[in-house]
């Protein structure tokens, strides 16, 4: 599975750790590099347009609360982007809704509950059901 992640500078080391987590996943790092600030939609756009485009699987998106990169990346036609901050949403998201972007909020949540929830998100298959499958051609 190829992943492509990015996060602000309020996402930066998170962003680090997970990919230092994920050693079985190809992953690619669009930014941001360092600590200084910076602006969140730029690296969503990114990301999102990157997932929308097939070239990426899955993708991977920090801020501080997660909402700013939620917001940005809903904007790509084809992306559904999960703000997480609990496994219970992390499992039903991937088996619901299908989400291919997963944002978190590292202020909100800390690195352990980032990293599980991370794990659960990559490896929770679509549920393929019917219904599921319905409603997301609906919000297409
Ligand atoms: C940056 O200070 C902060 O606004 C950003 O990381 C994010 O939380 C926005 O939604």
């Amino acid at each position: 599975m190829k992943i492509a992640i990015g996060a602000d500078h309020g996402g930066y080391e998170y962003k680090q750790e997970i990919i230092k987590h994920l050693t079985n996943f190809e992953i690619k790092d669009f930014g941001t590099f360092s600590n200084d600030s910076c602006d969140y939609p730029e690296f969503a756009k990114q990301v999102a347009k990157e997932v929308a485009a097939g070239n990426y699987d899955r993708g991977i998106l920090i801020c501080g609360t997660g909402i700013g990169m939620s917001i940005c990346a809903n904007k790509f036609k084809g992306i559904r982007a999960a703000l997480c901050s609990d496994t219970f949403s992390a499992k039903a998201t991937r088996e619901h809704n299908d989400s291919n972007i997963l944002c978190m909020g590292a202020r909100v949540i800390d690195l352990p509950l980032a990293l599980e929830i991370t794990d659960i998100w990559l490896n929770t298959p679509f549920s393929d059901e019917e219904r599921h499958k319905r409603r997301i051609g609906m919000i297409e």
